[in-house]
Formats: structure tokens, sequence, C-alpha cells
């Protein structure tokens, strides 16, 4: 017998099916076993006049069967279809599952790995693949390559603050923040690239935003500028939210959210520079002096202006890494933009220009205490043919987050890694 998948049955044909049982339950005439595979779930019936009723009676949740049967219409079953089961094999008897109803978040962290079965984490895991799906089409359809930079790194990308660092043998390295300072190093190359990696964040702020090892989509181009950076970015978000709208209609209406809504967010996405932000959550009654970076709560604010992402451009110079250039026209400010998230009031892209000069940059990073004879490698892509060139990464958990509408950032990755959990 060819076994099908529960999407494929159809009312009046036979099936044959591979799962899990997702729930089971039995009168004295019949038991009833809804069963799970990748595609779905389905309701099969065992009636008691068959010989293998005494097993369906007592089949704990999980374990794992082969079933036969008709298909009928059912509207009392959870998909309106319902098996007649004339055969049953069962593959494992599972023990008693330790996932009941209503057990504690932490509870269900410590059992992730079993926790990962239910329906609602499926079909975030599912609108996640659409996203990386519609990553990759995305840049390769702009005629970007897609190249890797090592996750051992000598020095911080981003922040020294945040760094993991690992014994490197008998010397001291560190987990990468982020693919670019090696992708710049690639632009002479091959000019207009991207990845999608995991990079780290020894962040120790408990949030609903912050993974410490999360996927970094980040690209990286050559002869860009501010206007190339934002129209890229609208681009790539609208995509990955048209796509997911397009592929996802299952599972974004199973999770509540309404996929046209997703389809409307379309570029040019608005643009307002930070000086402009500070002006208009300053009318909420938000007040932040000029040249403190934006938290959370000032970001959330400033989200609720928009129905659509906005980029805020030309964050304070001193507040930015080292490799963001000031603004000839106004060197306090930095060729830099963020993306926030308008639904979440979460920054979702973080972008640049990248400077060209070597001075500034070791003055920012002395001035950040960084070891500036660490860099010198970088320095070399800015010696030998260095050209204008930009790029920008972009957290992708925190996009799912945003697309499934999740409370939390820890279920739009199957095993999250945080700040108070590296297991299971
Ligand atoms: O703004 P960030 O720190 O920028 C960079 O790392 C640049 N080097 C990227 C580039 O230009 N190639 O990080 C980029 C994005 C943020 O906007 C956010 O979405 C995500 O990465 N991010 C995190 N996501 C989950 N957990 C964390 N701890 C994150 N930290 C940053
Ligand atoms: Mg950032």
């Amino acid at each position: 017998m060819q076994y099908s998948r529960i999407s494929d049955a159809k009312p009046g044909e036979r099936i044959a099916l591979r799962g899990w049982v997702y729930r089971q339950r039995a009168s004295k005439d019949i038991a009833f076993i809804v069963l799970r595979d990748s595609t779905g779930i389905i309701q099969c019936t065992v009636k008691n006049d068959k010989p293998f009723f005494k097993e369906a009676e007592n089949l704990p949740i999980e374990s794992s069967v082969t079933l036969e049967g008709m298909v009928k219409k059912d509207p009392r079953a959870p998909t309106g279809l319902e098996v007649e089961v004339d055969r049953l094999g069962v593959i494992q008897r599972a023990e008693r599952f330790p996932i009941t109803k209503d057990q504690s978040v932490e509870f269900l962290l410590d059992v992730r790995h079993l926790a990962v079965r239910m329906q609602r984490l499926q079909h975030v895991f599912k609108i996640r693949h659409s996203v990386f799906g519609a990553i990759h089409d995305y840049f390769r359809s702009q005629g970007f390559w897609e190249t890797q930079s090592p996750s051992f790194s000598p020095t911080a990308g981003e922040s020294g603050g945040e760094l993991f660092e690992v014994a490197y043998f008998d010397k001291k390295a560190y987990l990468t923040q982020t693919w670019q300072l090696y992708a710049e190093a690639m632009i002479p190359v091959l000019e207009r690239i991207y990845t999608i990696a995991p990079s780290f964040r020894s962040n120790k702020s408990r949030t609903v935003r912050h993974l410490t090892e999360y996927w970094h989509a980040e690209a990286e181009w050559a002869w860009g500028d501010l206007d190339d950076l934002a129209r890229m970015e609208s681009e790539l978000v609208s995509h990955i939210c048209q796509t997911v709208a397009k592929e996802r209609v299952a599972e974004l209406e199973a999770l509540g959210r309404d996929p046209k809504q997703l389809s409307r967010i379309k570029p040019p996405f608005p643009r307002i520079t930070y000086t402009e932000a500070l002006e208009l959550i300053k009318k909420d009654g938000v007040e932040v002096p000029w040249g403190k970076d934006l938290r959370t709560e000032e970001e959330r604010t400033i989200a609720k202006h928009f129905d659509k992402p906005v980029i805020v451009s030309h964050y304070p110079k001193k507040i930015m890494a080292f490799y963001k250039p000031s603004d000839p026209d106004d060197p306090r400010v930095a060729l830099c933009n963020d993306v926030i998230c308008h639904e979440t009031g979460e920054e979702i892209i973080g972008g640049s220009l990248r400077d060209p000069s070597i001075g500034e940059m070791k003055r920012a990073l002395e001035e950040k205490g960084e070891k500036v004879d660490k860099y010198e490698w970088y320095f070399d892509t800015r010696r030998y043919g260095s050209v204008p060139h930009c790029g920008f990464g972009m957290g992708v958990e925190r996009v799912v987050r945003w697309l499934a509408g999740l409370d939390n950032i820890r279920d739009a990755i199957p095993f999250p890694r945080t700040t108070d959990r590296f297991a299971p």
C-alpha cells in the first residue's frame, strides 16, 4: 500500500496514513484517534468490532502508527473529514507523554524537544520556512551571490559588550555577531552578496525580542547609497510579507493573523530621521535627550504612528558601531538606518553605509576601548580599491515573531537560546 499524507485525504477514497497520535479518546463502542503528520491532523475512528479495538482504545498520545481506511465527510470532526479505520499498525507505543494541558511556560521550555510537536509551533515553523525561502529568492532575483563568513572571530563586529568568548585552543576567540566585516572583504570579488547565518549576542537583558543565538539575514553591496539601502530593505520585507501571505494562508489564519494585512505591506516605506523621530514622540509625551539611543518603549511609540514598517535614519554618530560613517552635511549623525516594525514596535533591520576612512574608524574603535591592531586586516579593504558600499542585517526571528503574531521571540525558532537557557 502506498502511504499518503493527511492533506491528501479525499472523501470517498481509501487512504493509508503514517503519523503520530495527537489526541485519543474512547467509549465502549468506538475509539477516536486524531492523527497528526507534517501536513495536518485528521480524525480516525475504530469501531469495537475490529480485532485491534483494544489496542486503539488504550493507545497513548504521541505513539507512532500506520493505519488504513475509507475517508468520509463528518461535520463533527475537527477538519470535517474522518477515516474509518480497518487496519492499524503500532510502530511504537509511546510512554506517558509529559505534556498535558495548562502547563507552565518554564516546563514547556524544559521539554522543548517534545513541545515542538504542538500544532501552533508547527504552523510557526512552516511560516519560518517560507521566510527563509523568500529571503533567498529576493536576493538571488536581485543578482546577489550567497557567501559565508566564519563563526569564530578574533574581534567584535558590533559591540564589545555583547561578545561570547570561547577558548580557541590556547587563545581567545569570539562567536560572530555579524558576517559583515568579512563580507566587506568579499565586495571586490562578488560585488553584491548576502547570507543567512547564526549570529551570537551575549545580551544580559531578558526580553521578548532577544535571543543569544539568532539567524541573521545580511546583505552587502558595492556602489550603494542611503536611498538604495532603504529601497532594498523595504523590498525585502515586502517580498517576505507577499510570500508568506501567499504560501501560508492556513497557518496564518490558524494563528489568528490575516494574510491580507500582510499582502498590503508594499514599498516604499515611510522614512524619517532620528531627530524627526524624537520630535514625533515628544508630542506623545515621550522625551529623549538628543544623542541617546532609542529604547524599546521609544521605538514602540514611533511605530504607533505608521501602518507599515518605518525607516529611521541618521542616528547620532557617537552611539553607532565604528564602521558607520558620519554625514558630511552634519557630522553629528551617521549615514545609517533602522527599520522598525509598525506592529511589534521592534527594530527588525539595522543598516548603514560603510566608513571609507581608516582614521575615523580607528578613532571610533579607540573611543570604545577596542584593540585597533586586530582590525588591520579589515582596514586593508579600504587600502586596496575601496569603493562606496553599504549593507544591512535583519533578525529573522524578529520577522517571524511579527508575521506569526507571537508574544515572545522564543517561539520563532525550534530550539531557542536565551539568557537563561541553552538546553535542551
Ligand atoms: O543592528 P545590528 O546589531 O546590526 C548588525 O549586526 C550589522 N552588522 C548588520 C549589517 O549591517 N550587516 O543587528 C541587525 C539585526 C537587528 O536589527 C535585529 O533585527 C537583529 O539583528 N538582532 C537580534 N535578533 C534577535 N536577538 C538578538 N539578540 C538580536 N540582536 C540583533
Ligand atoms: Mg541595531
